[in-house]
């Protein structure tokens, strides 16, 4: 068993954040070959190549250590974050190495979001920069409480204590500002070894400890011993009849036979029955061990149901004020859903609002209508059904989230849970005796949402025109919400950017759906150009009623027609965001139907939906 699982010296995880520039490799270089913690062939391999490559003449470059993962950074091998593993008598440690630059905040988030400890790097001769400040307040939105500020390169500057303790009053007041509840300042030289391991003749004037006395003796407090019993449910193991475990990794708290204990969200109560560890039967197991519980009753339990202490259960919503770090290339748009990941729970969310965006660089609060990559946000997330929680300060096992693009697959944010709104466990659904069938059987159809999408002039709204007009001929019971139209009153308030065309179609939407509920059948003719919003308008629906109509005219033909003029307009540069000129249009790639308008007449066109409709 090794010394992290046997528990005998404790592990801190830590991560290192700084540019290349501030001496960051040849600091962590320096701190492990000044440990005595590399082994004999490393040292002999870093002999070699400092005579070879190195940078610091006849005497070793600790720099070289680190450089093998840097070199396989600039080939491109995307490395998210470096993890090294080493030890002294007192403590193991796992150091992130993060790379600095701007455009890896989510290797440092990723860093930061498993770590305890942050080694912030400064230049003694630049000061902080405002890098300092994004590091920083990156790794105290992800929860970090210890922040070490290394001041390096002293030697740069005579080893002078007030340049050292300008920076470190200034570092004070920064992390007072931004959260940081512990922080220390260290002035070190990792190049002549100052401060690292090793004392230094060079500073008289510091007292405090060495990089390395500080990373063994800050006391770190593992919060989750102390906490209520959290058991995320990772699998449900029944190999017969006649056995239920529940596995997974305990979070928070300790767990033993007989404790009682709630399943969320159902909310239902049972007492533990059994724990079991790796090796078999155990009496109690605590925060941080894989166990298996049987309980005393079997309940409906499933992956990402949440086993908790009775006596004080997390909570569980469906609505949540956060923090988001977006991730993504593509700017974040509410309104459109993500796929949610928390822990093990998974959930479609979309953004209410963005209360405002963080400027990294300086702390202040800005209006914000979407989240470009590497943009903090405070938002308001609705979720399409509840999961259990706890605030992120509280908790990162129930409180860190991860947004995922759902057509691309990649994860587009990284999210901290502060609060449950509590206007959602305020309203409830309300039962109402007339349903949809009973409309539907009154009206004597079958309610659907035809929703055509193409282009500006494709002949979206003619052919609904004309397909209303039979419909209507026939007896059935229709409306036509038409994009220009909808924009003249309920929408009149939206333009053609990204997220004002999200917010248009997720409006009609769910005007259409409300519609359907009411018996009807409901033709919806918008542009829709983004395949992600036409998929959220579908799952509003049952199976067999949304019927996804795509008028595919080329747009040369749209072009030419120019019914409204529009074409020549954004041609000329009077128009901006206009689909297909200078605003993308996603084709949809399996509608129910797909019509050449460019080949027949509206009437001819809507007669194949009729069959289509009516077939039924
Ligand atoms: S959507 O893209 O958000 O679905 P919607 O169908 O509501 O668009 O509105 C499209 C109509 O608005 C077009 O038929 C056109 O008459 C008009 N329009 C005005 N400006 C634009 C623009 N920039 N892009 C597309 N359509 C525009």
């Amino acid at each position: 068993m090794s010394p992290i699982e046997s528990g005998q010296r404790p592990l801190l995880r830590f991560l290192t954040c700084g540019s290349v520039d501030d001496g960051k490799s040849t600091l962590i270089g320096r701190l492990l070959f000044d440990a005595g913690v590399l082994p004999e062939d490393v040292l002999e391999t870093l002999a070699r190549d400092s005579r070879r490559v190195g940078t610091q003449g006849e005497a070793l470059d600790y720099a070289l250590l680190l450089d093998g993962l840097e070199a396989e950074r600039e080939q491109g091998i995307t490395i998210d974050v470096a993890y090294r593993y080493f030890s002294t008598a007192e403590r193991s440690f796992i150091v992130a190495d993060c790379p600095g630059h701007e455009q890896y905040t989510r290797n440092m988030a990723t860093g930061a979001s498993q770590s305890e400890l942050a080694v912030v790097l400064v230049d003694a001769s630049k000061g902080l920069l405002t890098q300092t400040r994004r590091h920083t307040m990156i790794c105290a939105l992800l929860g970090i409480h210890h922040v070490l500020l290394t001041v390096n390169k002293m030697d740069r500057v005579g080893y002078e204590e007030e340049v050292f303790r300008a920076i470190e009053s200034s570092f004070l007041d920064l992390a007072g500002e931004l959260g940081v509840p512990e922080v220390r300042c260290l002035p070190v030289s990792a190049l002549h070894g100052d401060h690292v391991v090793h004392r230094s003749v060079q500073m008289p004037w510091y007292s405090g400890p060495t990089l390395l006395e500080a990373l063994q003796t800050i006391e770190i407090v593992d919060h989750s011993l102390a906490a209520p019993m959290r058991l995320p449910v990772q699998w449900v193991n029944r190999p017969h009849a006649d056995f239920r475990g529940y596995c997974g990794t305990l979070v928070s708290g300790n767990v033993a036979r007989g404790d009682a204990v709630i399943v969320l969200p159902s909310g239902r109560r049972t007492t533990v029955q059994q724990v079991l560890g790796v090796d078999g039967d155990i009496a109690c197991a605590q925060s941080g061990q894989a166990v298996t519980l049987c309980l005393d009753e079997e309940i409906d339990i499933s992956r990402g149901d949440v086993i908790a202490a009775a006596s004080g259960p997390p909570e569980v919503s469906d609505q949540f004020a956060c923090h988001l770090l977006w991730m993504g290339e593509s700017p974040l748009l509410p309104g459109r859903p993500y796929q949610l990941r928390l822990g093990t729970q998974t959930a479609l969310a979309q953004v209410t609002e963005i209360r405002h965006r963080l400027d990294i660089n300086t702390g202040q609060q800005l209006a914000a209508r979407h989240l470009e990559l590497n943009e903090v946000g405070v938002c308001h997330l609705s979720l399409d059904q509840p999961v259990t929680f706890e605030p992120y300060a509280k908790s990162r096992a129930l409180g860190g989230l991860v947004l995922i693009d759902r057509i691309s697959n990649a994860t587009v944010a990284a999210g901290m849970l502060d609060f449950a709104l509590r206007r959602a466990a305020n309203i409830h659904w309300q039962h109402l005796d007339v349903d949809q069938t009973t409309r539907a059987t009154q009206k004597g159809q079958h309610p659907r949402c035809i929703w055509f999408t193409g282009l500006s002039g494709a002949g979206k709204s003619s052919i609904a025109n004309a397909l209303e007009k039979r419909l209507f001929a026939l007896g059935h019971h229709t409306y036509l919400l038409d994009g220009d139209n909808v924009r003249h009153g309920l929408n009149r308030d939206l333009g053609f950017t990204s997220e004002d065309r999200v917010e248009n179609i997720r409006r009609v939407a769910e005007v259409a759906r409300l519609m359907v509920d009411a018996g009807l059948i409901v033709l919806v003719s918008f542009i829709s150009p983004y395949r992600a919003d036409r998929r959220m308008a579908r799952e509003l629906f049952a199976g067999d009623e949304f019927i996804e109509v795509f008028v595919d005219t080329p747009l040369e033909v749209c072009e030419r027609r120019d019914v409204k003029g529009l074409y020549a307009k954004a041609r000329a540069g009077d128009l901006a965001n206009f689909t297909g000129v200078n605003a993308p249009y996603e084709a949809p790639q399996s509608p129910e139907i797909h019509l050449h308008a460019e080949q027949s007449d509206p009437p001819a066109l809507a007669e194949t939906i009729v069959g289509w409709i009516v077939a039924d």
